[in-house]
């Protein structure tokens, strides 16, 4: 079955140029995008097509976060001095409710209905220790066919009774839930050493052995966030070079493997993240939140490390893609960098998705592409209908989004091409 909406269309063409187009087409087939462009060109080869005008809209790629942790969802906003604190107080203890199946398939439902009210369509999620979060996750995922990628915490020391892994058992889990799960529908396995400091070398190389064996998996970990977590993974590995140096020993610094935070690297550190063919997520809430640090964009620009943008929720303060977007253009402000809008967007789409190896898929809506899709409202509050009708430049109008907006600007989530109803909708 075929679909046309009419609105205003953001696109990259050429590579990375984003674009808008005020009266534009975007033809859905099966879940996936037909055709995009100007109404007027588009029109006449689908006059046939059934078409919902979205008049005031803007038809955008769904947002892509590169690191969000599900069971988390009931830790944001718990604030305390600096991740170690954090972990220990909250996160951990939240964590361990998830031994409860029932309870892990409640969260995951709120959780990505959450994430699509706010128009991420994709992202690379932690699920806990216990192998049945996982389950439960992909489970409610694919019930809403989403394209999301995610796996098992491994910890099998410095963790709480409840948390910790058998090293072997662990692993065992591992390899049943990517042959049940990566690949199945839009579904994809990362193996997640947690952070170095709660996995033993035993079972990082146990991941990379995985990795190794089953090619098409990510691998998803925390690395240089926060000064006491560097000093402690210091401690327990002093032979390595540095924190990212530990994980590269282990045989984890890869293509498809995803390293949040990166925030306390060195260039030796993000030269060989380059070399390995390795991305950041990069996650700024959540460093100003733990006050663990900037992330340094200029360095990052000037090694080519590919990165995108995440909430990191429950460490982040918001799931919404414009506060993400926000905060990294803050940040970056304060080591005198300036980020684009346009930059920002694609660190929050097409180059997320381009850093970990799903853009021919997400982040863009090009023929061929899957249809997943954010209607956007820019008139969704008095201030922003104001500022945005005032924009000059489309660069103007994507600030006054990033800036002032939030969930209300998201007036549709489309999954592969099916409107989701939102929690905005039955308000
Ligand atoms: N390092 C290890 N675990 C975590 C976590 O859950 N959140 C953050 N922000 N950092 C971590
Ligand atoms: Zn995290």
């Amino acid at each position: 079955m075929n679909a046309a909406y009419r609105a205003g269309l953001l696109r990259f063409t050429d590579g990375d140029r984003l674009e808008h187009i005020d009266d534009a087409l975007l033809v859905v087939q099966d879940g996936r995008v037909l055709d995009a462009g100007p109404a007027a060109d588009l029109l006449p080869r689908h006059a046939h097509v059934p078409c919902t005008a979205l008049a005031g809209r803007t038809i955008a790629p769904g947002f892509v976060d590169l690191h969000v942790h599900y069971p988390q969802l009931d830790v944001i906003a718990s604030p305390a001095e600096g991740l170690l604190p954090w972990l220990e107080r909250y996160t951990l203890p939240a964590e361990a409710r998830f031994g409860d199946p029932a309870h892990a398939r409640a969260v995951a439902a709120v959780f990505l209905d959450e994430l699509l009210r706010n128009g991420v369509t994709t992202a690379m999620v932690y699920c806990t220790s216990h192998a049945d979060s996982v389950d439960a996750f992909f489970e409610t995922a694919a019930a809403r066919r989403l394209r999301m990628v995610a796996g098992k915490s491994l910890m099998d020391r410095h963790c709480p009774d409840a948390l910790r892994d058998d090293t072997e058992s662990s692993l065992a889990d591992c390899e049943r839930l990517i042959r049940r799960w990566h690949g199945v529908d839009r579904l994809g396995y990362a193996l997640t050493p947690r952070y170095a400091p709660a996995c033993t070398p035993r079972q990082m190389a146990g991941a990379a052995a995985l990795a190794d064996a089953y090619p098409g998996v990510w691998v998803q970990t925390h690395v240089a966030e926060n000064r006491d977590e560097i000093a402690w993974a210091r401690a327990l590995f002093p032979q390595a070079r540095s924190y990212l140096d530990v994980y590269e020993r282990a045989g984890l610094l890869r293509p498809r493997s995803v390293y949040a935070h990166c925030i306390h690297l060195d260039d030796e550190d993000r030269a060989r993240m380059v070399a390995c063919g390795a991305a950041a997520a990069v996650c700024p809430t959540s460093n100003l939140f733990l006050g663990s640090g900037l992330f340094d964009f200029a360095a990052a620009h000037a090694a080519g490390m590919a990165y995108g943008l995440a909430s990191d929720v429950g460490g982040g303060t918001s799931f919404s893609p414009f506060r993400t977007m926000l905060a990294a253009y803050e940040v970056a402000r304060l080591s005198g960098v300036n980020l684009s809008p346009e930059a920002l967007w694609f660190r929050h789409t097409l180059g997320a998705a381009r850093a970990v190896g799903l853009d021919a898929q997400v982040g863009n809506l090009a023929p061929g592409m899957e249809a997943d899709f954010v209607v956007l409202d820019p008139r969704a509050t008095p201030l922003l209908a104001r500022r945005t009708s005032i924009a000059s430049t489309l660069a103007e109008w994507l600030f006054a989004l990033i800036v002032l907006g939030d969930d209300r600007a998201v007036a549709g989530c489309h999954v592969l091409g099916d409107r989701v109803t939102l929690a905005q909708d039955v308000r």
